[in-house]
């Protein structure tokens, strides 16, 4: 093999640079040529690529986003689209590409196999709901993010003795608000994967008034739309449909917060920067090893690399026992 290609794909996520950068200087330390493209999919049937150096990815290792850009494409879900994309590779001869993004993103990079392309998938989403992998690139900054927020509005919570509720991002899933709920010690964490009672909890809100409780945090993940129902409709709010009801049945003074795209910006952790370098690394090593079809993970603290077949079958589930220990300690 002598040239790969990069792209990223998807919601964007903090980290994403330093798989590019680690992708790019690995690539270029074996000797391979590596094509940085443009948004992803819709950038790859386009032909819109360039090839990177050194200092093309130079001072990106600490930056939130990604240097090349992240979209998403219906076009590339069609087979016209994807054999744009494949020809457009084969035109430079390029033979395997690296794929960062969520499970979509993964998808496309199984339907490309397909096609003979040497796709390998770098799992990024601030959502951490790809199977095969205990953590995706981002969701610790955004783990990180989230908390800090939560820790500011207990803050005046306390003085007003209000209601807060947080609405979190995830997608379908609750990682993100389950993780970052119980470090900040919420009082109610409503996720997709576990059932809940809203007049259960407020009356324990209600309870907890009475005994003089100062504060009260829910945070509730964006996928519990409709309490466990489909996708959050675009523009339409969990946080503030559950905020009403809360105000409601409680007739205390409640507030929302949305936290949004905040969730998805903001200088990676450390641990984010060191998984992207990890990943980006082995993502080429697969690549220079004749391997195709597979996505890298960390599992503990090892680097493996799973069928992506495979890893798109399986389900990720939260760690109940957060949810468990969070209940008992609030
Ligand atoms: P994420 O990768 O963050 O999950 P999306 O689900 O939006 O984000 O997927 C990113 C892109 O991957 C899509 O816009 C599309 O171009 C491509 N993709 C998603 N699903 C498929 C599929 N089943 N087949 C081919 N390409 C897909
Ligand atoms: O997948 C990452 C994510 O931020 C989800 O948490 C959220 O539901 C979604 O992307 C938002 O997507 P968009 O960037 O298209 O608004």
């Amino acid at each position: 093999m002598k040239r790969i290609a990069v792209l990223t794909s998807g919601g964007d996520a903090p980290g994403m640079n330093a798989a590019i950068r680690s992708v790019v200087r690995t690539g270029l330390h074996n000797g391979l040529e590596v094509f940085g493209v443009s948004r992803g999919y819709a950038g790859l049937m386009a032909g819109d690529m360039v090839l990177m150096d050194q200092r093309s990815v130079g001072d990106i290792i600490q930056r939130a986003g990604t240097i090349l850009r992240s979209a998403r494409s219906e076009e590339f879900k069609t087979e016209e689209g994807q054999k744009k994309a494949v020809e457009q590779l084969e035109a430079r001869g390029i033979e395997g590409l690296v794929v960062i993004g969520g499970d979509g993103s993964f998808r496309g990079a199984r339907s490309l196999s397909k096609w003979g392309v040497k796709a390998i998938g770098i799992p990024g989403s601030i959502d951490n709901d790809i199977p095969c992998t205990d953590y995706t690139i981002g969701f610790d900054t955004a783990v990180n993010t989230a908390l800090d927020a939560i820790t500011k509005i207990r803050d005046t919570a306390s003085s007003h003795g209000r209601v807060n509720v947080i609405e979190v991002m995830g997608r379908r899933a609750g990682f993100l608000a389950l993780t970052a709920g119980f470090a900040g010690g919420a009082e109610h964490i409503l996720i997709p994967e576990v059932p809940f009672d809203l007049d259960e909890v407020c009356q324990k809100i209600i309870e907890g008034y009475k005994r003089g409780k100062t504060h009260n945090i829910i945070v509730v993940a964006e996928g519990v739309w409709g309490y466990q129902g489909p996708e959050r409709p675009a523009g339409e709010s969990v946080g503030f449909r559950i905020g009403e009801l809360v105000r409601e049945k409680t007739r205390l003074e409640t507030r929302v917060t949305v936290l949004g795209y905040i969730q998805r910006g903001g200088a990676p952790t450390a641990l984010d920067r060191i998984l992207g370098s990890r990943f980006g690394a082995r993502a080429v090593e697969l690549l220079l090893e004749g391997k195709a079809g597979r996505m890298v993970g960390i599992i503990g603290d090892q680097i493996k690399d799973f069928d992506i077949d495979y890893a798109l079958e399986q389900t990720k589930n939260v760690n109940l026992d957060y949810y468990r220990i969070a209940r008992i300690l609030s």
